[in-house]
């Protein structure tokens, strides 16, 4: 897979060693081992990526990047069974905490993969397969030194968005006003992409109601930041640029 440039690796997080609570441990004995997979087991071939499989169906499918704890995960789930959704998240209490949400609300249409979602989409995730990728609130990485360490850079746009189905739709929330400014920056120069916002002040796109707050928006609404949406499309392959006037 991939015939596209070679991607470094991005070091976008960190590896925390948390432990889960009694209720997550026993969330994750019942239910990992039918939802969950490893990153590491796809990319080494021990397990096939093989969504139909995992899903027993064939629908429109869309990764999530970072579901952190899963409230957007497991809300955006619920109000759409007719989509498949990947969970892809290195943060094991985030991925047990929304294994419970999915029991609660008896979802079925949610895949949790622990491991580095980068390398996934690069090494496994067909081109042109996925209706969306969603990444919200992503590390902001604030200082200048630790820039590099954002996900959402030009090598990773133009990855992302081959792995979009033409029409497919690359979902981003920020409340770091610098990073946003450089989701903007790159994604406006993916040739692949277009800004579905375009004619919205700013080229920002607005607040989807359905997307719920998570503890990290509060927090950010809190301290006075603004929330950005970004929702680019993935142009057809014959679809002409539109030229600045
Ligand atoms: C700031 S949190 C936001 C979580 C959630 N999206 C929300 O809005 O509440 C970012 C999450 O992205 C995860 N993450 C960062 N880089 C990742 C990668 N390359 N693959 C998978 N998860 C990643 C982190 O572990 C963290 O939980």
């Amino acid at each position: 897979m991939g015939a596209e440039a070679p991607h470094p690796p991005i070091p976008s997080f960190v590896h925390q060693r948390t432990r889960l609570t009694e209720g997550q441990q026993h969330a994750w004995d019942r239910w990992w081992p039918e939802r969950g997979r490893d990153v590491a087991d796809l990319l080494s071939g021990a397990e096939p990526y093989d969504p139909q499989a995992w899903f027993g169906r064939t629908a429109p499918l869309v990764l999530e990047i970072g579901s952190g704890m899963g409230e957007s995960t497991a809300a955006l789930a619920a109000a759409a069974p007719d989509v498949d959704h990947i969970a892809v998240e290195v943060y094991e209490p985030g991925l047990a905490q929304l294994l419970m949400r999915l029991a609660d609300l008896d979802l079925h249409n949610v895949a949790l993969l622990r491991g580095d979602a980068v390398a996934l989409l690069r090494e496994r995730v067909p081109p042109a397969s996925l209706a969306g990728i969603r990444i919200f609130f992503p590390d902001p990485w604030p200082k200048r030194r630790h820039h590099k360490r954002r996900l959402v850079q030009p090598g990773f746009v133009a990855l992302a968005a081959s792995r979009l189905e033409p029409g497919g739709l690359l979902h981003l929330a920020t409340d770091w006003d610098h990073y946003a400014q450089q989701m903007r920056a790159v994604c406006d120069a993916e040739p692949t992409l277009e800004n579905t916002a375009a004619g919205e002040p700013g080229g920002w796109a607005p607040r989807p109601g359905w997307r719920p707050v998570t503890k990290f928006e509060q927090r950010a609404l809190r301290e006075g930041r603004t929330v950005r949406d970004l929702l680019y499309r993935r142009r057809h392959a014959d679809a002409p640029r539109a030229h600045a006037p």
